[in-house]
């Protein structure tokens, strides 16, 4: 009798701990129910666009750039060097020569890093300079996005070495990874939209309130 209790309490606090949700975690839920104002939204096309156009670019920055923060943790794990300009971009995997031509494990990752169209020299959409806008946005307003994946990437590498397999495995990570932070991101607009339209409300209020005030004095 006492050791099914026992059994039981300690598989229940097992439980507890496996489904506890760690504070990145958390931290990564509390950002995707944040608000980006619409003062922000201006600022981030670069302040010479009106709303409209500012939310639909904006809405792509957002992602693009959690991306890149991605990536840069990415190399900074691996203790490679930071990502440095949009090199061009590359078109599928690299071939026997090019591979048979590497010294190191960092060269394989340049290869193979995952830039997508979006992070190359020549992306017709978006630029580079912007992006950097929005990383430092990030960086200033939400730290906890760099932090989630610095984070989940050093419990993912561990103490292992760093060659060419664990490369291959830990870009595998960054797409899962990446895929949690692009749902958040996802979550993050929607919530903007909301809280943006909440403020508006409000100071549509305190509008009326002050043109009323002179009737009172
Ligand atoms: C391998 O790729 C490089 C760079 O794209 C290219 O210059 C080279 O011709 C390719 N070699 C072969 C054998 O396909």
């Amino acid at each position: 009798m006492w050791l099914t209790i026992i059994i039981f309490l300690v598989a229940y606090s097992n439980a507890e701990n496996l489904n506890s949700p760690s504070s990145e975690d958390e931290a990564l839920a509390k950002f995707s129910k944040s608000c980006i104002l619409k003062s922000e939204y201006l600022e981030l096309a670069g302040g010479c666009v009106a709303q409209f156009y500012a939310d639909m670019i904006v809405d792509y920055m957002l992602e693009y750039s959690q991306k890149a923060i991605g990536l840069a943790e990415l190399r900074n794990v691996f203790g490679f060097a930071p990502p440095g300009p949009w090199k061009p971009r590359r078109d599928g995997p690299p071939n026997e020569t090019e591979l048979a031509a590497l010294s190191t494990v960092e060269e394989y990752y340049e290869l193979i890093e995952p830039q997508y169209t979006q992070l190359s020299r020549g992306n017709r959409y978006m630029l580079e300079e912007r992006v950097t806008k929005v990383i430092e946005f990030y960086d200033r307003k939400f730290p906890e996005v760099r932090n989630y994946y610095r984070v989940k990437f050093q419990k993912a590498l561990g103490d292992r070495k760093v060659d060419r397999d664990t490369v291959d495995e830990m870009i595998k990570e960054y797409k899962e990874i990446g895929e949690t932070v692009r749902k958040a991101v996802d979550e993050l607009i929607d919530s903007s939209v909301h809280c943006q339209r909440e403020l508006e409300k409000r100071e549509e209020k305190s509008n009326k309130d002050i043109r009323k005030e002179p009737k009172a004095l």
